[in-house]
């Protein structure tokens, strides 16, 4: 299960993202919010999803206007790697390298074909593992520490 959410930043590029996740890649994909355009705070769709992505193991998308807003607060949950990408080329190294389980995005900065592809990318793409995994657990013991 792919689960998404967005501010009202990110509601229109969320609609055509969770089309193409359904349609297109034939992933199965649950949409936490929002579902207007009406003004909402971003965090709260950070912490839908990444709740749901901690608890279940899962892979989640976070869209607002620039991505910066809901990345940052995605970041805040614990088990939560979420990375702010714009082109294909970061989501496939933040999967490879990072073990990223939420991708955040701008539905003010990048265009819904182009996060079409970055999306693609994140979610067929695995983390390599090897000397990676000890630089994750050095992330870990830093949010242990908090
Ligand atoms: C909302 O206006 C906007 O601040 C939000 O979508 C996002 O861009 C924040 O980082």
């Amino acid at each position: 299960m792919i689960y998404i959410g967005c501010d009202h930043g990110g509601f229109a590029l969320k609609q055509e993202i969770l089309k193409y996740i359904k349609e297109d890649l034939a992933e199965e994909a649950e949409d936490l919010g929002c579902y207007d355009t009406s003004s909402v705070d971003y965090p709260d769709y950070a912490e839908k999803v990444c709740k749901k992505v901690v608890a279940e193991n899962a892979k989640g998308i976070l869209i607002c206007g620039t991505g910066i807003g809901i990345s940052i607060a995605a970041n805040k949950i614990a088990g939560i790697r979420c990375a702010l990408c714009s082109e294909p080329f970061s989501a496939e190294m933040t999967r490879r390298h990072n073990n990223a389980n939420v991708l955040a995005m701008g539905g003010r900065t990048v265009g819904s074909e182009l996060a079409k592809s970055i999306v693609k990318v994140f979610l067929t793409t695995e983390f390599e593992g090897g000397r990676h995994q000890k630089r994750l657990d050095k992330i870990s013991a830093l949010e242990a520490a908090k």
